[in-house]
C-alpha cells in the first residue's frame, strides 16, 4: 500500500512536532508515531528548557554556550551551540504565546531555576536559567506542541512503527512502516523525511527510558549505510530511583536537594567544591559510584540518598509535586521526611544519525547531506552536547533543531519532486517480519533482551575498560546468533506486540555493536565515556567525532573534526 505525502515526520515528541509545526501550510505532513503522539518521551522530560531570558538575575547565551561547551567536555561543534543558545530564548517564547503553562515569578515572568553545570560570569557560580513548569516541563511541551499540530492540520498515523528508510538515486524517497493495528505494511513515499523517534536507553537494564526508546530510527538509517555519530558517549543521569531508574529531576538539585551518603556526608564537596551537587551529570555520576565503591553506599548497597527533607511542604508540592509522588508510589518514601534512594540511570544517547544545523542527515566526514533526510532531537547529533549533555539541553535541542530541521525541509518541499521510489520498496520491511512471524527458532525476545541490558548496564555504562568492552564484544555477538533464532508465539496480525518486541531488539543488538566498538577504540576519558584504563582527556589524539558504519565485514570507524570558534578546551573544573 502506497501513501504520497510531500514530508514524512518519524517520531511524535518534541523533534517531531515542532518540525511538523513548520511543515504545516507547506505541502501534505504527515507524522508516524510508534505511540499515541501525547504519550511520546519527551513527557518524561521534568525540570526545565534552559534559555539565557534573565528573568531572576543577570544571563547570556553567550554563558549558556560557554557551559555547554565546558560541560560537552569540548566535543561539542561550537557553530550548533551557539545557534542552540541564541535561538532557545525566542523558542521559549514562542512556547509561551502558544499558551504554555509555565510557572511564574511574582511578577508573572517565566520562572527560572539552576541546573547542573549552568553557571554566571562563565563558571563562577550556579545561575537561574532552566525556564520549568514544576517539574512537568516536557509534558507540557508535549501538549502545547501537539495541540497546535491539530491546529494547523497536520496529520497523524499513530501506531505506526517504521521500519525502513527508502534510498533512491542518491536521495531520500520515503519510508516504510509497519501499522500495529492491523500488520499491515505501508509505503509512505515522501520527498522529504524527518527521524525524530527518540534514543535507544531501553539496552541497559536501569534505565529513565520509556519502554519505546530502543533506537529504532538510528537503526533504520545506518543499516542503510548512513554513519551513527559519537555512540560510545551515553548519558548516565545521576538520580533514577534505586533499581527502577525512574527520573527524579535534577531540578529536585536545582531547588536546594542534597547527595548523601551512608555518613550522611554531602558528598559532592569532595568531588566539585563550586557547583556541588549541580556538578554536570557525568562529574555526579561517577561520585556517586566511586563512594559506593569506597564502601559509603547506604546500607553497603549500591546507591545514595537524595536528601529533600529541608526543602519543605511548600516547595515540594509546588515545584517538584510529580518526583514526590513518584518517591512515594514506587519505594512508599515520603520525601518531606526521608531521603529518597537514587542511583545513576541511563537517560540518553549524546550520539546519534549525524546532522548539519539545518537538520540535514550528513553520510561522512566531510558534512555531506543526503538530500531529503533529516533528523532532530535524541535521535540526531548535531551536535550541541559533545561527551556530555547539560541538564536541560535536550528539550532545547528538539524545539531549537526540529524547527530548523523542519524548515529547511519546508524548503526543500518546495524546490524539488518526489524521488522515485525503488522497485520493491517493501521486500526489506517484509521479509524482516516473515522471518520472524515464521521462524522455527527456539528463542525468545525478552531472554536475549534481558541478558543484553545486564551485560550494558555492568560493562558500558559509567565505568569502562578494554576487558570489560572486550567480553561485551563477544557476548553481543553471542546474542547476535541467538536472534537468530528467535521466534514469536504470537503469529497473529492484530497489534502483535511480541513482533514489535523482536524487531527493537534488533534495533538495540546494532546499536549496542556500535557503542561498543566505538568505546573500544576512543582511548581515552570524556565526558559521559570513562575509560578506567585510560583515565585522561586526550586532546591530542582524540578530540575528535567518531562515525561508525555498518559493512559487510563489521563496523568500520572514521572520524571528523570538532567545530572550535569561541572556546578552547580547558581543563574542566566545578
Ligand atoms: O533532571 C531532569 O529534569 C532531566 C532533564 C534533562 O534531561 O534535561
Amino acid at each position: 500500500m502506497v501513501q504520497r505525502y510531500d514530508a514524512v515526520v518519524v517520531g511524535a515528541g518534541g523533534a517531531g512536532l515542532m518540525a511538523a509545526l513548520q511543515l504545516a501550510g507547506h505541502g501534505n505532513v504527515a507524522v508516524l508515531s510508534k505511540l499515541y503522539p501525547t504519550r511520546s518521551h519527551t513527557g518524561a522530560a521534568q525540570g526545565g528548557i534552559g534559555a539565557a531570558l534573565g528573568n531572576l538575575e543577570e544571563d547570556h547565551w553567550e554563558w549558556h554556550m560557554f557551559d555547554t561547551v565546558k560541560g560537552s567536555d569540548y566535543l561539542a561543534d561550537q557553530d550548533a551551540v551557539e545557534i542552540l543558545c541564541r535561538e532557545a530564548i525566542e523558542t521559549v517564547y514562542d512556547l509561551e504565546h502558544w499558551g504554555l503553562p509555565f510557572s511564574r515569578t511574582p511578577e508573572g515572568k517565566i520562572a527560572q531555576r539552576p541546573f547542573g553545570g549552568h553557571t554566571k560570569e562563565f563558571g563562577k557560580a550556579p545561575v537561574r536559567r532552566s525556564c520549568y513548569a514544576a517539574d512537568r516541563t516536557g509534558h507540557m511541551i508535549l501538549q502545547t506542541c501537539y495541540q497546535q499540530c491539530i491546529k494547523h492540520d497536520v496529520h497523524f498515523y499513530n501506531e505506526y512503527h517504521v521500519l525502513d528508510v527508502l534510498i533512491e538515486q542518491g536521495r531520500c524517497a520515503g519510508v516504510v512502516a509497519l501499522c500495529l493495528a492491523t500488520g499491515e505494511i505501508h509505503t509512505f513515499h515522501a520527498k522529504a523525511v524527518l527521524f525524530a523517534s527518540g534514543g535507544c536507553g531501553k539496552m541497559y537494564r536501569v534505565s529513565s527510558n520509556a519502554h519505546s526508546l530502543t533506537g529504532d530510527g538510528m537503526a533504520a538509517v545506518y543499516r542503510r549505510g548512513i554513519p551513527l555519530e559519537d555512540m560510545e558517549f551515553f548519558q548516565f543521569h545521576p538520580t533514577g530511583i534505586y533499581k527502577m531508574g525512574i527520573l527524579l529531576s535534577e531540578a529536585a538539585r536545582g531547588e536546594g536537594a542534597i547527595l548523601r551518603n551512608k555518613l550522611n556526608e554531602r558528598f559532592m564537596e569532595r568531588y566539585a567544591p563550586t557547583l556541588l551537587d549541580l556538578a554536570p551529570r557525568d562529574m555526579v555520576s561517577r561520585a556517586i559510584y566511586r563512594e559506593i565503591r569506597e564502601g559509603r553506599g547506604i546500607d553497603g548497597k549500591n546507591y545514595v540518598h537524595l536528601d529533600m527533607t529541608h526543602l519543605g511542604k511548600k516547595v515540594l508540592d509546588e515545584k517538584l509535586p510529580d518526583i514526590t509522588e513518584f518517591a512515594r508510589t514506587y519505594l512508599g518514601v515520603e520525601p518531606l521526611t526521608h531521603p529518597v534512594p537514587i542511583q545513576p540511570t541511563a537517560h540518553y544517547a549524546m550520539g546519534g544519525i549525524p546532522t548539519d544545523v539545518e537538520g540535514r542527515v550528513v553520510i561522512d566526514e566531510k558534512n555531506t547531506p543526503l538530500p531529503g533526510l533529516y533528523a532532530a532531537g535524541e535521535v540526531a547529533c548535531v551536535s550541541v552536547h559533545g561527551a556530555n549533555r547539560l541538564g536541560t539541553n535536550s528539550l532545547v535541542d528538539i524545539l531549537v533543531f526540529g524547527r530548523r530541521g523542519g524548515r529547511h525541509a519546508a524548503k526543500f518541499i518546495h524546490e524539488n519532486d518526489w524521488a522515485p521510489l525503488p522497485a520493491q520498496p517493501e521486500v526489506g520491511a517484509r521479509d524482516m517480519v516473515s522471518r520472524v512471524l515464521n521462524s522455527t527458532g527456539k528463542e525468545r525476545a525478552a531472554d536475549i533482551r534481558d541478558t543484553l541490558q545486564d551485560e550494558m548496564m555492568d560493562k558500558a555504562s559509567v565505568f569502562r575498560d578494554a576487558q570489560g568492552l572486550t567480553a561485551l564484544r563477544k557476548k553481543l555477538g553471542e546474542l547476535r546468533e541467538r536472534y537468530r533464532q528467535v521466534k514469536s508465539e504470537d503469529r497473529g496480525t492484530c497489534y502483535n506486540t511480541e513482533l514489535l518486541e523482536v524487531i527493537e531488539l534488533g534495533c538495540m543488538l546494532d546499536l549496542a555493536e556500535v557503542l561498543v566498538e566505538s568505546a573500544l577504540a576512543r582511548e581515552e576519558s570524556r565526558g559521559g565515556h570513562y575509560r578506567e584504563d585510560f583515565p585522561k582527556r586526550d586532546d591530542a589524539t582524540w578530540l575528535k567525532h567518531t562515525l561508525a558504519y555498518q559493512t559487510s565485514k563489521g563496523i568500520d570507524l572514521k572520524f571528523k573534526p570538532v567545530v572550535i570558534t569561541k572556546f578552547q578546551p580547558m581543563e574542566r573544573k566545578y
